[in-house]
């Protein structure tokens, strides 16, 4: 959101004190906040609030803002590149969708030609009336796009569909309409976390991923408009609206993407799956025995991407592979022992690389050999860079031609 404008419009309804929480929120991924308050909105909380964060006057009024253009909305409107009112109240959906323009908030909504964002909030009757939602499907046909009230406990006492949603959701919404939709129609599977491989009831291998890596992949894909589905084997929460698929071992893994491979577009494997597991699963907890020390016999676990690489068609796929020696050399070997179009070499031994960290360094090799290294960024980042990277594959214009839904 680096160098953007959000034009903020609060309504006003209870949730409206959350408002001032987005407000940081945006304002943390680098977008610049104008607020804009309804008179409603000003009983619930004060313009001081929304001006002491974002160290610009809040705007209340149509007409004689100090400082401001004679043309208040127009002038906003020419500067914003994302338009979002959150909390939006029945009150304000109405005079959106009927097209109304005698306060800022409504007047700037016409003039703006930027993404549009509603996030609206009230009593879970009042959404459920028949006049709201089809205020709803107005402005969505038109264009809108609807941050869905979140279920729960509400401010009237009540419980229900109502409840504004959550800031993360708002944010992450923000973020896709602020994105270019480059992957718009292509369906991508990502795994991430690391496989467990059970040795008895309460025991099993593991690794040290956290999933963050596959995570930032799903959230990037989804940013930049893919049908997203997360294969994880990760406890963390996964972005919204992306489908989440939960496995623990290597074979779940294996499982899950032939399900879905058919239809993909991209795969993309940053899960660290075992490459061993023990031989067999003890039915109950095994106990110790005296002096005798236990040997675990282990075998081989199916060798997923090496699985689907002989198996693509017109499917990408982008491997990791995670080398604490050799990075180069080994992770070649596995970009042509896979048949991979792109790999993701992480040396996991490097400061900020790897394992839980929230940064990853990472070089990507392509099967013509040359390389890209990148320098040490974030992992959200670097799931950006991976996707441009895959953009300019030469089997990148072969996807997309299921035209995944959206
Ligand atoms: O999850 P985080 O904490 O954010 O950490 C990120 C990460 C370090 C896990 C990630 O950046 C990473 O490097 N993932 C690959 C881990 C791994 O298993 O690498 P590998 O070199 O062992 O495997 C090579 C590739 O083959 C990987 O894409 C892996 O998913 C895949 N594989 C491995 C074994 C197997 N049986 N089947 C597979 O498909």
């Amino acid at each position: 959101m680096k160098g953007k404008t959000i034009v903020l419009g609060v309504s006003g309804g209870i949730a409206a004190y959350k408002a001032a929480e987005l407000c940081r929120l945006l304002q943390q991924e680098g977008a610049t906040v104008q607020v804009v308050m309804t008179a409603a909105a000003r009983e619930f909380i004060t313009p001081l609030t929304f001006a002491t964060l974002t160290g610009r006057p809040t705007l209340t009024t149509l007409f004689g803002n100090e400082n401001e253009s004679p043309l208040t909305h127009i002038d906003l409107a020419a500067r914003a590149d994302l338009f979002l009112v959150a909390p939006a109240t029945a009150n304000t959906l109405a005079r959106l969708a009927h097209g109304f323009a005698d306060d800022l908030l409504s007047a700037t909504a016409l003039a703006v030609t930027c993404p549009t964002l509603v996030a609206p909030a009230m009593n879970v009757n009042m959404y459920n009336k028949d006049s709201v939602q089809a205020n709803l499907a107005t402005l969505k046909q038109r264009g809108w796009i609807i941050v869905e009230p979140a279920e729960g406990e509400l401010a009237c006492g009540t419980s229900g569909k109502g409840r504004l949603a959550s800031l993360e959701v708002i944010v992450a919404a923000c973020r896709r309409a602020l994105s270019p939709q480059d992957y718009q129609g292509r369906i991508v599977l990502v795994t991430a976390g690391g496989t467990r491989e059970p040795l008895d009831p309460v025991r099993y291998l593991g690794n040290y991923s956290s999933g963050k890596m596959g995570y930032a992949l799903a959230q990037a894909a989804w940013e930049r408009g893919a049908k997203v589905t997360l294969i994880s084997a990760s406890q963390l929460q996964p972005p919204p609206e992306v489908e989440l698929v939960p496995v623990q071992t290597a074979a779940e893994m294996l499982a899950a993407l032939q399900e879905r491979f058919s239809d993909a577009d991209l795969v993309v494997k940053a899960a660290a799956v075992a490459d061993f597991r023990p031989r067999a699963v003890a039915p109950q907890k095994l106990k110790k025995n005296g002096q005798i020390e236990p040997v675990v016999e282990l075998e081989l676990t199916e060798d997923i991407l090496a699985i689907l690489g002989r198996q693509k068609d017109k499917q990408l796929l982008v491997g990791f592979a995670a080398e604490t020696e050799n990075l180069l050399t080994n992770a070649r070997q596995k970009l042509k022992a896979k048949k991979l179009d792109l790999i993701v070499a992480n040396d996991v031994t490097r400061p900020g690389a790897g394992f839980g960290s929230d940064s990853n360094v990472v070089t990507l090799i392509y099967p013509d050999g040359s390389i890209k290294e990148l320098p040490r960024l974030t992992k959200i980042e670097v799931a950006h860079c991976i996707l441009d990277a895959i953009r300019i594959l030469p089997g990148w214009r072969k996807t997309g031609q299921m035209g995944g839904a959206i």
